[in-house]
């Protein structure tokens, strides 16, 4: 499996793997947007050969309300793997390839995501190979109710 930065070529691909994978699911203009602002946070994982696209991540330096006092850091937006291709460590190529870009690129200091609180697999991820920490719940964060684990992660941190 290649892990390689996203192109806009790549965006259909990566809605077809998340319209397959999350209940959270966006607009091709969301998509266009998300890489015209990001063009270098999306990374994709395919197949050698067929360059068959099997996961990507999203993601993004955050907005800051107040610049002196907040640090620069970035945020998750999705991650995304096919089921066939699930537990051969892909997602945290792939995450690791994102802290990188967003750390070095932008400067961010620390990394933020929300996950709901019943899936298991990401928060494996993040919590246990990756060292995120809970930095708040977020009660009914989800439009069918469920909460949100706010995660935290620093982009010095060696994953
Ligand atoms: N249950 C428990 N642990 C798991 C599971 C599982 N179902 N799946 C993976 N893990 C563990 C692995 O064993 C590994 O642990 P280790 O480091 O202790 O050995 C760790 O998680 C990382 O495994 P990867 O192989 O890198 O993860 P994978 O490529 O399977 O992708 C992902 C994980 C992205 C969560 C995948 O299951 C998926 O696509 N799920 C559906 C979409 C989804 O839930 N995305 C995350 C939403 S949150 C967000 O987008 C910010």
């Amino acid at each position: 499996v290649n892990c390689r930065p996203g192109t806009f070529l790549d965006l259909i691909s990566m809605q077809n793997c998340n319209l397959t994978n999350l209940p959270e699911n966006y607009s091709m203009r969301f998509y266009l947007y998300h890489y015209l602002v990001n063009p270098e946070m999306i990374q994709i994982a395919e197949l050698p050969h067929s360059h068959k696209v099997i996961g990507y991540v999203m993601s993004r330096m955050q907005e800051r309300n107040n610049i002196q006092k907040e640090p620069p850091y970035g945020g998750i937006t999705s991650v995304s793997i096919l089921r066939t291709y699930r537990k051969m460590g892909i997602a945290h190529r792939l995450m690791r390839c994102a802290h990188r870009a967003m750390g070095e690129i932008y400067g961010a200091e620390y990394v933020s995501l929300h996950v709901r609180e019943t899936n298991t697999a990401a928060k494996h991820l993040y919590l246990k190979t990756m060292g995120y920490h809970l930095h708040e719940p977020h009660i009914e964060y989800y439009a069918d109710g469920e909460t949100a684990y706010e995660l935290h992660c620093s982009t010095k941190r060696e994953l």
